[in-house]
């Protein structure tokens, strides 16, 4: 049988004609009822979403990463043991211009990697220097704009760059690499790669470390000079995702050698630069690089909307064996990255085939905009009807540190002397109400848990009143089982119960 290739609808409703609307006679008004071809003209009215806010035009590809080194004594995360092979996605991008301005102005450019690991996606939302311009996240929106456009005139402008820049001194150390010969890599396989952030690495019995990384181009180093940059840029806009695209696609598969610094955690307290600050790199002499494994890039995306303009980096997907650092910068990206892809893409933007991982999802967020799975019951946790639960062992030791006013931990309050959960109910019970209020609260219960609570919840239910007072634990669990021994479900169901239905069921 040939395979079919007539035009449908997106009902999959074979269409009667590409190129005419549906018209009474010839000459005729077009009709309404030419639902292709409103499908078409109002399907082309929402074709673009919003562009990143920076790092707007970009390009991307698919790969993967290959350890060649040992280094499971500083982490555990398992993309980096021995002989491990990940599947990944990178963006490349510019920072400051919209989405069709030239890859070759001078600007930092972007390195985004989502390791589809077995732990889940880690990303590392990197750019191609190891530095940046400011170390408050409150000054990176500030920042941005200066870069952008003006508001009266929609012109960039250098003027509010420098205005920026020198009221800005900490700008100084990525200025210097932004002017130099980094500004316009040739292309994107002939520069570099940083974390530029400090991580956290913890292994496998706990121990931490503090860690930079640094993906070294194995095409050569390359750069454009501002007058080349200047000629591709009014030549081929799109020079760097051209060439890009067209070297995987011959086979030419570009790769990246990734070296780590690894400090040890408490040689933090007293280096000589602050290790934490973004505009500083670490010495090579103190902390020389170690070599980790290889990035080769392999296949070009099938659908650059679907899979590159809808990717989303995003530095909070973080791994077990990695952890983020008192970086600020960084700290504000954990915030940052998926509040803008739930206002870019939609808050279910981690269902896309390029987002979701590569291992099972059992987290509980659900519906939502063109959300197409749901987990199912039961919805909420703790639960003890067979959702997943925490399980700490999955993660270890975790990548957290200790700062002033105390350590990074998950744990419930500090009891005080008379702390404890049934107390004040106790109280309210025995001292609050009264008689009549008490009655109230026995019937109240005991009809809540006649109607649909199932063993055994039941019991912990009855438990759990024992718990706050033994009088009303007792005469709700003979009320309940009073009542169920009477043949009662839904004492609903009873209009001697209920007035209201008895009422409507009558005028009914
Ligand atoms: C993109 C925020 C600093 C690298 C973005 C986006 C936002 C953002 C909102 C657009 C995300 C999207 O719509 O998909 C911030 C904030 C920062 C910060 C609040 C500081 C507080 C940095 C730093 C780096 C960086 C220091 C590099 C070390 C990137 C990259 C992208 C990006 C590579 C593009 C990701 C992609 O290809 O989709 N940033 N950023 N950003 N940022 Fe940042």
């Amino acid at each position: 049988m040939t395979e079919s290739n007539f035009t449908t609808d997106d009902a999959g409703v074979p269409v009667e004609s590409d190129e005419y609307s549906l018209t009474i006679g010839a000459e005729g008004p077009i009709l309404l009822q030419d639902f292709y071809l409103i499908e078409k003209m109002a399907q082309f009215n929402r074709e673009r979403v919003v562009e990143r806010q920076p790092h707007a035009k970009g390009g991307g590809a698919y790969g993967h990463f290959e350890v060649t080194q040992d280094v499971s004594r500083y982490t555990k995360a398992d993309l980096f043991q021995p002989g491990k092979n990940t599947e990944l996605l990178i963006r490349f991008s510019t920072v400051a211009g919209e989405r069709g301005s030239p890859d070759t102005w001078r600007d930092p450019r972007g390195f985004a990697i989502k390791f589809y690991t077995e732990q889940g996606n880690y990303d590392m939302v990197g750019n191609n220097t190891p530095v940046f311009f400011v170390r408050d996240p409150m000054k990176f929106q500030d920042f941005i704009r200066s870069q952008k456009r003006r508001a009266d005139n929609n012109l960039r402008d250098h003027d509010m760059q420098w205005d920026f820049w020198t009221l800005s001194p900490e700008s100084a150390h990525q200025v210097t690499w932004l002017m130099g010969d980094r500004g316009i890599p040739r292309t994107w396989r002939h520069m570099n790669g940083y974390t530029s952030h400090t991580y956290m690495w913890v292994n496998e019995s706990g121990e931490k470390f503090w860690v930079k990384y640094h993906f070294r181009t194995n095409q050569g180093h390359q750069f454009f000079t501002q007058h080349e940059g200047d000629q591709m840029a009014a030549m081929d806009t799109d020079y760097h995702t051209r060439d890009l695209w067209e070297h995987i696609d011959a086979g030419e598969f570009p790769s990246w050698t990734l070296h780590v610094q690894i400090m040890p955690f408490a040689e933090a307290d007293d280096y000589r630069f602050n290790p934490f600050d973004l505009t500083k790199v670490w010495s090579k002499k103190d902390y020389p690089l170690i070599e980790v494994g290889t990035m080769t890039l392999d296949r070009n995306p099938d659908d650059y909307h679907c899979e590159i303009e809808q990717a989303a980096f995003e530095p909070s997907n973080l791994v077990p064996g990695i952890g983020a650092s008192p970086d600020r910068m960084l700290i504000g990206r954990l915030f940052s990255y998926a509040d803008a892809h739930r206002y870019r893409i939609g808050s279910n933007y981690a269902e896309l085939p390029v987002n979701r991982p590569h291992v099972p999802v059992r987290s509980y967020t659900k519906d939502g905009h063109m959300r197409h799975h749901n987990p199912g019951d039961p919805v909420y946790v703790p639960n003890s009807k067979g959702g997943p639960h925490a399980d700490p062992s999955q993660v270890g030791a975790p990548a957290h540190w200790s700062a002033t006013g105390g350590d990074m931990v998950r744990s419930p309050y500090v009891p005080h002397a008379e702390d404890d959960d049934w107390v004040q109910a106790g109280t309210l019970v025995r001292e609050v109400l009264d008689d009549d209020a008490r009655e109230r609260l026995v019937d109240n219960v005991v009809g809540h848990l006649l109607n649909g609570v199932t063993e055994p919840v039941l019991v912990r239910a009855f438990e759990y009143w024992h718990n706050i007072d033994g009088d009303i634990g007792d005469r709700i669990e003979s009320g309940v089982r009073e009542k169920q021994s009477a043949g009662v479900k839904d004492p609903k169901a009873d209009a001697q119960q209920n007035p209201a239905r008895e009422s409507a069921q009558r005028k009914a």
